[in-house]
């Protein structure tokens, strides 16, 4: 039987906007095994730890150039008050985390140890502040306590606590899912309260802060667009944007019911093609709300932020349903490349990303072995491991003349294509579970040398790496790529991620 032959155009020598490093975010809550005994484990644990952080972990993350990392929630982060995770761990008073799994919380992860974390790897911090049961004066006082420099009250306690000099936080979110678990709000009262909450959190010094608001549910372009009239509301062009410079959106990939997710790892053809056509609409989502948003800030310079997305499965069987523990497969790899060929055709709006949740919750890169602290990588990491090349890249348009193969309403071959310093790097994913594609690459305006390429793929879509089989699913040289005329031919197995790089001439 013949490959279906899918014809592809990129201009290398034509720039689009750039590719946002922090496309590539992440997110780590006080949820379940993510922060506590996912990245921290004290101090007094057998696994090598710096300060109470795995260094395993952060060893693996280094290795994705992670840009940043949100905390400490989600909805967690609408009832914490940060100054019960600072001084002395003996004397942190503890709390129930009600959200999730009305388990206790005894604080001994808070600001330092979080900002410890982000020094380690390397990545920049986001820290989501407490709109829904904080008020606006903790907020402000965080901001004052993590940035400011010389003498003030919260610098002297900072100080106290023993670091002198401030750190640099750009990144503050002004509550999470405000019409959900951050107060059950309407859109109206949430703006107000993030007109207050943005306000009042500072720039001090040089740190000038990027705040982000709450944003929309899927697709309520409703509260979108509430949040952006507001801006005209204060004195449009005189003040744009000034207690906000971004607003964010949240959107999931469940194929099945809130009750019934359905399964990490036992899914058949349907339950697939469904679950990538529910990550597909990602598309139709950004394009929503960016369009609202070029109503009112037609020169974007509002950002879009999307700071929770991936699948969210059943938990796996014999886990605290409030823990969030789920496998990752082949699938959820091929879901994440899809997601990033979309965030890399929206680049020009959307600034930032966040998949939910780093480590041993919901779409993880990493799971640890709770009994033996084994780690394991899993294939959403190679994806973001071996995209890492886009991250702050100009994104190449790319033209498919004769369409692309489909099945129902999902195409099963996506492609997105960028260049940065002299190097090509275009990544190709075959989403039909047995056709085989062959992808011909016209690249005009310029040829590459040196080419090499990688794949991802696997036997089985439910494959997925244990600590008994860590590399099940990981990448390989990829040999079946060859020059042609005009440029390249790709051969993309049935369920595969394939990326190819190469030097422009
Ligand atoms: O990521 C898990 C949860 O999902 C977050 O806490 C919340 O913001 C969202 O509903």
């Amino acid at each position: 039987m013949s490959n279906i032959v899918v014809p592809a155009i990129i201009n290398v020598d034509v720039e689009g906007a750039v590719i946002n490093r922090h496309l590539y975010g992440h997110f780590a809550e006080h949820l379940g095994r993510c922060v506590y005994g996912g990245f921290y484990v004290g101090e007094d644990s057998e696994v090598p730890n710096e300060g109470g952080i795995r260094l395993d972990v952060v060893e693996a993350l280094r290795a994705l150039n992670i840009p940043n990392l949100r905390w400490p929630g989600g909805c967690f982060a609408d009832e914490y008050h940060w100054m019960d995770g600072i001084g002395p761990k003996v004397e942190r008073p503890s709390m129930v985390n009600t959200h999730w799994g009305n388990v206790e919380e005894n604080n001994h992860f808070g600001t330092h140890e979080f900002l410890a974390l982000c020094e380690l790897l390397g990545a920049e911090p986001y820290i989501s502040g407490n709109v829904g049961s904080g008020t606006v004066k903790e907020m402000s006082d965080w901001v004052e306590y993590l940035t400011r420099e010389g003498d003030s009250p919260m610098v002297r306690l900072r100080k106290a606590n023993g670091r002198d000099q401030p750190w640099q936080v750009r990144f503050w979110g002004l509550g999470n899912e405000a019409w959900g678990c951050g107060g059950n709000m309407t859109a109206e009262q949430y703006a107000a309260e993030a007109r207050r909450f943005g306000t009042y959190s500072r720039n001090h010094g040089d740190n000038k802060l990027y705040r982000i608001a709450a944003g929309a549910n899927s697709a309520d372009y409703a509260w979108t667009e509430t949040l952006m009239k507001m801006l005209g509301e204060l004195g449009c062009a005189n003040r744009p944007a000034a207690f906000m410079q971004a607003l964010s959106f949240h959107y999931y990939t469940i194929p099945g019911t809130w009750q019934n997710k359905g399964d990490a790892t036992r899914f058949g053809p349907d339950d697939y093609y469904a679950t990538l056509a529910q990550a597909a609409r990602v598309d139709e989502l950004i394009t929503g709300h960016a369009n609202v948003m070029d109503c009112y800030d037609p020169g974007k310079t509002v950002g879009l932020v999307l700071d929770e997305w991936g699948t969210w499965w059943n938990v796996e069987p014999g886990t605290n349903p409030g823990f969030l523990y789920q496998q990752n497969t082949l699938r959820d790899a091929l879901v994440a490349s899809l997601h990033f060929d979309i965030f890399h055709r929206h680049a020009d709006r959307l600034v930032m990303a966040n998949i939910a949740q780093t480590v041993n919750v919901l779409q993880a890169m990493i799971l640890t072995d709770p009994d033996t602290g084994a780690l394991v990588l899993t294939p959403t990491y190679h994806v973001f491991e071996m995209n890492k090349g886009h991250q702050d890249a100009a994104s190449l348009r790319v033209d498919l003349p004769t369409g692309v193969p489909a099945r129902d309403t999902l195409k099963t071959v996506s492609l997105s294509a960028s260049r940065k310093n002299g190097e090509v790097l275009v990544s190709l994913s075959n989403l039909d579970i047995d056709e085989p594609a062959d992808i011909e690459l016209d690249l005009r305006g310029g040829a590459v040398t040196d080419v090499h390429a990688r794949i991802l793929t696997a036997g089985a879509l439910q494959d997925h790496n244990t600590p008994a089989t860590p590399a099940a699913v990981a990448p390989r040289t990829h040999d079946q790529v060859t020059a042609t005329a005009g440029g390249l031919r790709v051969h993309l197995p049935a369920h595969s991620f394939v990326t190819v790089a190469g030097r422009l001439a």
